[in-house]
């Protein structure tokens, strides 16, 4: 089955799920686009490669209405998201929702309150990193016991630079929300505090506080430490390591070539995020479009993206403060798989 895909919101990643969807993935047509740029909207269903080019809407709720769309991406700005998300459950549309799922706590729980009245999931966030084959094989490794219990998780996440338009609170909605996910996932785990440590400030940050560590404190006991840094020059480099009784679980190195020359050797760091995870955003449509083709949704639910604004909000609430911060949830409906039970991608 071919799935009718409308596209809300084509700017850098909106664009790029274009591209996936029509050149990269089998199994979808994109059929309709919108953005609040019509001149953009026009340009990028002129270019995409096939047959008919999409239909371009005035309004992302025109597009979603539409009987030829069968599923819709939101990869609009995040204040955005809530309206089309909600007018794509109140549909009956299964949706992909670029992070963040809505930008307030009580904007995600209308968006959970919507779904649960609706009865089944309809809504992925877009948080790749559950994707990503080093992430999964991570994954695969603490859940098969080979370490025993996990007691810490290190994670880090530099960046060679960020735009003009990042500000300080970015460092954490923006960048330490993956981590802050991932971490979830991993661990099986609800945060259930979070505090931030400034280090001494890299010369090169301009305005911003950078780096940052971020303490997440699990429900379970285990403790998170993630670094952010966000000016560091050398390249985008993602790292992760479990902690636990027995041994320990990291990512390795990306590298495909080692290179020995005049004693030494080096490898190549990713330039940027869309080279490091190329392939779990491909891995993440193919898991969206199959669940889609099926009128139902599958990966980081809504639940998820509730529990990442949650604890966003709380660490940077504890950045502003110097205090250590405790989160606050509503309980998990019964709609999203708890902890501990089959939570591969689900
Ligand atoms: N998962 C990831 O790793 C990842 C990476 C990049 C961006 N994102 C997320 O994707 C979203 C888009 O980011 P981007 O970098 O592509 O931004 P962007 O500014 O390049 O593109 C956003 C587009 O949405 C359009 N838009 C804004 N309001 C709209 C509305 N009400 N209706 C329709 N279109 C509207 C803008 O005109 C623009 O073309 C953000 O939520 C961002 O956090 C996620």
């Amino acid at each position: 089955m071919t799935v009718n895909v409308g596209v809300i919101g084509v700017g850098m990643i909106g664009q790029d799920h274009v591209r996936r969807l029509t050149t990269v993935l089998p199994g979808s047509a994109v059929v309709a686009v919108t953005d609040s740029d019509a001149e953009r909207a026009r340009s990028v269903a002129v270019s995409v490669p096939g047959g008919a080019a999409p239909r371009v809407f005035a309004t992302g709720q025109e597009l979603i209405a539409d009987e030829a769309v069968h599923a819709v991406v939101v990869a609009s700005w995040g204040p955005t998201h809530e309206e089309y998300v909600l007018a794509c459950v109140a549909a009956g549309k299964p949706v992909f929702c670029e992070k963040p799922l809505a930008t307030t706590q009580d904007a995600c729980l209308r968006i959970l309150d919507a779904e649960a009245a609706h009865g089944r999931r309809l809504v992925q966030v877009g948080f790749m990193r559950r994707f990503d084959p080093a992430y999964r094989a991570l994954k695969e490794t603490v859940d098969g016991g080979a370490i025993g219990a996990p007691l810490l998780f290190h994670s880090v996440h530099r960046n060679p630079s960020v735009p003009p338009h990042y500000t300080a609170d970015m460092a954490i909605s923006d960048t330490a929300v993956h981590d802050i996910d991932v971490a979830r996932w991993l661990l099986d785990d609800e945060v259930a505090a979070a505090t931030v440590l400034k280090p001494r400030r890299n010369s090169r940050a301009g305005a911003l506080q950078d780096p940052l560590v971020v303490l997440l404190e699990m429900q379970g006991g285990a403790v998170v430490d993630v670094e952010v840094s966000v000016t560091i020059a050398y390249g985008y480099d993602i790292r992760g390591e479990v902690v636990g009784e027995t041994g320990t679980a990291a990512l390795a190195e990306g590298n495909t070539v080692v290179v020995k020359r005049e004693g030494a050797f080096s490898g190549r760091v990713p330039p940027g995020w869309r080279e490091r995870f190329l392939r779990a955003y491909d891995l993440e449509f193919e898991a969206w479009l199959a669940a889609a083709a099926q009128g139902s949704a599958a990966g980081p639910s809504a639940w998820d993206g509730y529990a990442a604004t949650a604890v966003s909000d709380a660490a940077l609430e504890a950045l502003r403060t110097g205090t250590r911060q405790t989160v606050s949830m509503r309980e998990r409906p019964g709609l999203y798989t708890p902890p501990g039970q089959g939570r591969a991608t689900t």
